[in-house]
């Protein structure tokens, strides 16, 4: 199988190429101007700018899959208004620009697995949960998923089959949100977070390239598809199991204000807000998680 990924050298990129590489696919991926490459194409990388849209598109001829991930980091600087507009143009110009590259390709990938977040259902106060049928929320990321999702419509409408993969929270020692409470929690000095209420729907990391490779396989599926494990928990409750699997105590909260005077409106909705969301049309599809608790994911 030939599979091209954008952004392969963020957390899930690099866990997505060495997962299909190890499986024996042929993996290429996207680079942009800028990352220690120049613009010459090797066998497995193509050179592509999203920002001023320029590319080789037949470079992309006779792939499988394309598995898109590319966009600013959401957690890496307070959301300051030009950050806030370089998370939106990186992810729905770099979507439409590659859909409409795919979109007039002689032979198209026969699926695009686009990222989108499950930002877009906002903040759902619990105990309510959500899923892939649920309204659109309110607030910045959900307005971001939105247009971000319907950045690859042109690809759809040339009759490509593309799956909107809504992640949740990934978890990996690696990178990401766990990766930065690990040293807080090691020095028992962590904590919930303001009322430790709000739902934190999460992801192993090692689990989603399994799902992306279920959801190449199973031809019926396009549309939205949350990448969550059946379970989300509290804040609290998470707090509570990181801290069990540490054997450290977590009895320091960091109250709702000093989130919002430290990171402003990036802690209150990455944080703060939080929604209990249920991978529904993964279990219907009858995909089996290998990490489907907070225990089994944390103690990898
Ligand atoms: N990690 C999570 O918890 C989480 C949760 C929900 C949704 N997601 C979404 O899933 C996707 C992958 O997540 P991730 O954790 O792997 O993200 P990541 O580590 O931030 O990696 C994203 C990749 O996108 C590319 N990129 C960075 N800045 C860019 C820009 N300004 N314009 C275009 N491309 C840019 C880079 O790859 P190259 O340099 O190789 O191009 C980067 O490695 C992201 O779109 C993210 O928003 C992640």
């Amino acid at each position: 199988m030939r599979i091209a990924v954008t952004g392969s050298t963020g957390l899930v990129g690099e866990s997505v190429v060495s997962y299909f590489r190890s499986a024996g696919c042929q993996v290429t991926r996207f680079v942009r101007p800028g990352k220690g490459m120049s613009l010459a194409v090797d066998g497995d990388v193509i050179a592509w700018d999203p920002v001023s849209k320029k590319m080789d598109a037949s470079l992309l001829e006779g792939y499988d899959a394309v598995i898109h991930l590319a966009g600013a980091n959401i957690a890496q600087q307070r959301w300051t208004l030009s950050y806030k507009k370089l998370i939106l143009s990186s992810r729905v110009e770099g979507t439409q620009f590659l859909s409409e590259v795919i979109s007039n390709l002689e032979n198209p990938p026969r699926v695009l697995l686009s990222a989108s977040a499950i930002g877009y259902y906002g903040y759902i106060t619990p105990p309510t949960c959500v899923d892939e049928s649920s309204n659109m929320g309110i607030g910045f990321l959900a307005e971001v998923c939105e247009q971000w999702e319907k950045a690859s419509q042109s690809a759809q409408r040339e009759g490509i089959r593309v799956v909107r993969t809504r992640f949740g929270v990934v978890l990996s020692r690696k990178g990401g949100a766990l990766a930065k409470m690990l040293p807080v929690f090691r020095l028992g000095l962590g904590g919930k977070l303001g009322s430790g209420r709000q739902m934190i729907s999460w992801i192993a990391l090692e689990e989603i390239p399994r799902i992306m490779e279920h959801l190449i396989h199973k031809e019926d599926i396009s549309g939205p598809v949350n990448v969550v494990t059946p379970n989300p928990v509290s804040n609290e409750g998470f707090t509570k199991v990181l801290a069990g699997c540490l054997n450290r105590k977590a009895i320091l909260p960091v109250p709702s204000f000093m989130i919002r005077w430290l990171l402003g409106e990036m802690g209150q909705a990455l944080l703060l807000d939080g929604a209990a969301v249920l991978p529904k049309r993964l279990m219907e599809s009858g995909y089996v998680f290998r990490f489907p608790d907070l225990e089994s994911a944390l103690g990898e």
